[in-house]
C-alpha cells in the first residue's frame, strides 16, 4: 500500500528542491501518494493566510510530511508558520542529525552525530515581560516581596521547564537511540547555575538513564560541552538538549559538517512528524535553478525511516556520499556548477546504481 505524504513545496527555493526531492524519493521504487498544500505567500496571495487549516487537516491525515522552507514575512502581522506548525501538532522534539559528508570540505572528517531538541519549552515559550511596561513592573514589585531584586530598566524572559515536558523529551530521545542503533546520549545543560530549570531536566535524565543498559548516558555542562563539539566531535553520538542550546548547538554542528545547504531535519511528536532541511526560502538565489537540494533530500530519507522504509532511506544517503564524494555533479554552494535538478537526477541514477549491484 502507498504511503500518504503531504508536500509542502514552501516558498523561494521550496519549490525547487522540493521537486528535486520527489524525484529521488520516487527513484526508490518506494509507493508513495503526495498530497501537495501550499502553504506560506501563494496561500496568503490565494487565501490570505500563510497556514489554511486545509494545511493542518492534511497532516493530521496523513501523519507525516516533508516542507520545504517558508518566509516569514517582517512586519506583516503573521505568526511564523513554522512556529505555528509546531505549537499545532504538538512537534516537541527536533532531529537534526550532522554528518561528514565524502569530498565535502570540512576539518572533522568523523563526524556522525545527532542533536535532539526539545522544541516547546526553556527560554523560547514566549513569556517575555518588556522593560517599562506595567505587567513588568508588577512582576518586579511582586519579585520584591519575595526577596528578588530587578532593576528597574530590565526586561525579562521566563525560563520554564516542566516535568512533563523534560520527560517526554528524555524518553523520546532514548527511544529514538535505540531505534536508530545510537549507543550513547550526552545531556547538555546549565544545572548548576540554573537548579531548577536546567536541574530539573537533569534530574528526570538520570531517574530515566537509570538502568538502561544498551544505550549509555551521561551529562555536562552546555560550555564544556561546546568546548568538547570544537575539539572532538566525533566523540558524541546523540545530544539531548534544551530549547535554546539546541537551537544554538545544531547550527553549530551542521557547520561542523559544511553548512547550511546540506542539513536536514525533522520535527516529531508522539501523533506526527514534519521533515525540513534546516535552511530558509534563500530568496537572493530563488528560480535560478541552483539551491543545494541535499538538505531536502536527506530530509526526505529521514522520512523514508520513519515511515519504516530504512533500506531506502540508507539507499538515498549512500547515492548522497557517491555524487558528493565523485564531486563533477555539485551546486555552486559547494564549488561546483551543476543545477539543483541535475543534483538530483546524479543522486536518482545512483540509486539505480546501487540496485544493479545488489
Ligand atoms: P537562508 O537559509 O534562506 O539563506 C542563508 C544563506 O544561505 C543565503 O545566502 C542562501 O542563498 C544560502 N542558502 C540557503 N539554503 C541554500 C541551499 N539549499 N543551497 C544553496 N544556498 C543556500 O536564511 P535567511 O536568508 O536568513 O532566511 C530567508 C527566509 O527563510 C526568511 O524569511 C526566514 O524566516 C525563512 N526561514 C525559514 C525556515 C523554515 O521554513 N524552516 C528556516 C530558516 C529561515
Ligand atoms: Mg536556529
Amino acid at each position: 500500500m502507498a504511503h500518504l505524504v503531504t508536500l509542502i513545496p514552501g516558498d523561494g527555493i521550496g519549490p525547487e528542491v522540493s521537486e528535486a526531492t520527489r524525484r529521488v524519493l520516487d527513484a526508490t521504487g518506494i509507493e508513495l501518494e503526495w498530497v501537495v498544500q501550499e502553504a506560506g505567500e501563494r496561500a496568503v496571495a490565494r487565501e490570505g493566510a500563510p497556514l489554511p487549516s486545509r494545511v493542518l487537516e492534511s497532516i493530521r491525515r496523513t501523519r507525516v510530511a516533508l516542507k520545504g522552507p517558508i518566509t516569514t514575512p517582517v512586519g506583516a502581522g503573521f505568526r511564523s508558520v513554522n512556529v505555528a506548525l509546531r505549537h499545532e501538532l504538538d512537534l516537541f522534539a527536533a532531529v537534526r542529525p550532522s554528518r561528514s559528508l565524502p569530498g565535502v570540505p570540512t576539518r572533522y572528517p568523523g563526524v556522525d552525530l545527532v542533536v535532539i531538541r526539545e522544541n516547546t519549552e526553556d527560554l523560547y515559550a514566549g513569556i517575555e515581560f518588556e522593560r517599562g511596561a506595567p505587567e513588568t513592573e508588577e512582576l518586579r514589585r511582586k519579585l520584591h516581596e519575595l526577596g528578588h531584586e530587578i532593576r528597574e530598566d530590565a526586561g525579562v524572559t521566563v525560563k520554564p521547564i516542566s516535568v512533563t515536558g523534560a520527560r517526554r523529551i528524555v524518553r523520546f530521545a532514548f527511544e529514538f537511540a535505540r531505534a536508530q542503533g545510537r549507543t550513547s546520549i550526552t545531556l547538555g545543560h546549565k544545572a548548576n547555575i540554573m537548579l531548577f530549570s536546567d536541574g530539573l531536566f537533569l534530574r528526570i535524565f538520570l531517574e530515566e538513564a537509570e538502568g538502561k543498559v544498551d544505550v549509555q548516558s551521561q551529562e555536562m555542562q552546555i560550555d564544556h560541552l561546546s568546548m568538547r563539539l570544537t575539539r572532538s566531535p566525533e566523540d558524541f553520538d546523540l545530544l539531548l538538549l534544551p530549547n535554546l542550546y539546541g537551537d544554538i548547538l545544531s547550527d553549530l554542528c551542521a557547520g561542523l559538517v559544511g553548512g547550511l545547504g546540506l542539513a536536514a531535519g525533522a520535527n516529531l511528536g508522539w501523533e506526527y512528524a514534519v521533515f525540513e532541511p534546516v535552511h530558509g526560502s534563500a530568496p537572493d538565489i530563488a528560480g535560478a535553478g541552483r539551491a543545494n537540494p541535499v538538505g531536502m533530500i536527506l530530509s526526505g530519507a529521514m522520512l523514508l525511516r520513519h515511515l519504516g522504509e530504512a533500506a531506502a532511506a540508507r539507499s538515498i544517503e549512500q547515492a548522497v556520499d557517491r555524487v558528493l564524494s565523485d564531486g563533477a555533479i555539485r551546486t555552486p554552494d559547494l564549488g561546483g556548477t551543476a543545477s539543483t535538478i541535475e543534483v538530483a537526477e546524479a543522486v536518482a541514477g545512483a540509486l539505480q546504481h546501487q540496485d544493479g549491484e545488489e
